[in-house]
């Protein structure tokens, strides 16, 4: 039998310390918000339902989440009287009647799936309350697990600790499971009297022991439970994260030859047998197929990458970029919302901005598609096997045949039938002598003769 989950998600705090025109919640990691990595757990620890409590930017919040989850509902507390206040604030959805609650907080992305569903086994184990627990280095601020051997008897807040249970370095992490069909009445029991005369969420430990229910802890890693409060913090959190995501890359068949300098997203695809080199950026949307290298001080987003192909080095490949298998993107080429067939080659110095290029066509450094007139944008299309000439401007909308060849340095404004030769330049003038007359008059010059 599969028990039903609802997560409860908290994202209503201030978030002063950020000193943001944004909501917390929306801040990134791994050009991800903060409260979308909790989402992603949630769904992967097998949530059916999702409730979001929402404070500031309500509708933003609420926005992403639907973007995410299926029936997403948002709650807003506008009155911040605490954890157990916040959770309340989703009564609506808890009354639905779930096996499982699982409470996150949306400032806190890091936590894994393991660990909720660990929490989730406990309910199922027969526990009222399952706290999810860790050992902190400075518990200095956190809720402190008083236990009684492996019993778990009440959650001190920091404030209202005395100073020997400050000395406990067995913190609370903030994220709980509950019995769903207990949790409001566990939850409307919570009163204020304490430092803060704030609603404690941790104080359904102590009310589900008297009620003799099951209360148990399961342990994080503190690396887990880190939530944000400071820029510094997210710093931090998009530091573990990222070395998280380079060992998983690594474990997985990915060469990063200088893991430190790679930067992924959080939905970075790469396939086995990729070779990435120093200082690569991805952005989100990318995906790369396998035997493909992308070469060092490249920065990727929003780009489908074939097999076997070759990026960069200094290469910048923009949304919607589409590169077949077997391609070559050189240094300091710009691609943007442009399909690259099999084979085709651009080496140099380019950019191809809303194009097509056919297999095995071949762009010469220094090409540009002029695919913007200040006010509109325009396609170029280039079939297959042809030949644009070093430094061509390509003046968009236009259309370049199969087997074609356009001529260096030509600027296109005219569609180029299949096969056909175009060359769109002033053709050269040479006159026998006058180089060297030229010389002669400005050595003159410079030596003050004239
Ligand atoms: C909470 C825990 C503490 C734990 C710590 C871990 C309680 C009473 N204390 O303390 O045991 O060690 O987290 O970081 O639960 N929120 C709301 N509405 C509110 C209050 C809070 O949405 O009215 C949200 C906040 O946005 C935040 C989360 O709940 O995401 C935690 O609130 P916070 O005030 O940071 O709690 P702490 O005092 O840190
Ligand atoms: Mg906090």
């Amino acid at each position: 039998m599969t028990r039903t989950c609802l997560s409860v998600v908290l994202a209503a705090g201030e978030g002063t310390r950020m000193k943001s025109r944004r909501t917390k919640v929306l801040h990134e990691v791994a050009g991800r918000p903060l409260v979308a990595h909790v989402l992603a757990s949630a769904a992967e620890a097998g949530t059916d339902a999702v409730a979001i409590v929402v404070g500031r930017d309500a509708e933003a919040v609420a926005a992403l989440g639907r973007g995410m989850v299926d029936g997403v509902q948002c709650f807003e507390q506008t009155e911040r009287l605490g954890t157990a206040h916040a959770v309340v604030a989703a009564r609506a959805a808890i009354a639905e009647g779930y096996d499982d609650v699982l409470v996150l907080f949306g400032d806190t992305p890091l936590l894994s799936a393991a660990t909720l569903s660990e929490a989730r086994r406990q309910l199922a184990d027969g526990a009222a309350v399952c706290v999810v627990g860790f050992e902190a280095a400075d518990p200095a601020g956190y809720g402190r697990l008083l236990m009684d051997g492996a019993e778990l008897l009440a959650i001190r807040e920091d404030k209202d600790a005395t100073p020997e249970e400050r000395r406990v370095r067995l913190c609370n992490s903030g994220v709980m499971a509950l019995d769903g069909r207990r949790a409001l009445s566990l939850l409307d029991r919570v009163g204020n009297a304490n430092a803060k005369a704030e609603f404690y969420l941790t104080d359904v430990v102590e009310i589900a022991r008297a009620d003799g229910l099951g209360v148990r802890v399961v342990l994080a890693d503190e690396a887990e439970t880190l939530g944000v409060n400071t820029r510094g913090d997210l710093a931090l959190v998009e530091h573990l994260w990222q070395e998280r995501r380079r060992a998983e890359m690594m474990a997985a068949g990915v060469t990063l030859i200088a893991p430190q300098t790679v930067f992924f997203s959080a939905d970075t695809a790469i396939e086995a047998d990729v070779v990435i080199e120093p200082n690569v950026v991805f952005g989100p949307g990318v995906s790369v197929g396998s035997g493909t290298v992308i070469h060092a001080f490249s920065h990727v987003e929003g780009a489908r990458i074939g097999a076997d192909v070759a990026i960069g080095p200094y290469a910048r490949l923009r949304p919607g970029t589409d590169i077949e298998p077997k391609a070559r993107v050189g240094n300091f080429v710009e691609i943007k919302n442009t399909k690259l067939g099999t084979g085709a080659k651009v080496n140099h110095l380019t950019y191809l901005g809303d194009a097509s290029v056919g297999p095995r066509s071949n762009i010469g450094a220094g090409t540009i598609t002029c695919n913007y007139d200040g006010y509109n944008k325009y396609r170029t299309s280039i079939g297959a096997d042809a030949f644009v000439g070093s430094n061509s401007s390509l003046v968009a909308p236009v259309v370049i045949g199969d087997g074609a060849y356009v001529g260096s340095g030509s600027v296109v404004t005219e569609d180029v039938p299949d096969e056909a030769l175009a060359v769109g330049r002033a053709r050269q003038v040479t006159k026998p002598g006058r180089g060297a007359e030229i010389n002669a008059r400005n050595a003159a010059r410079k030596a003050g003769r004239t």
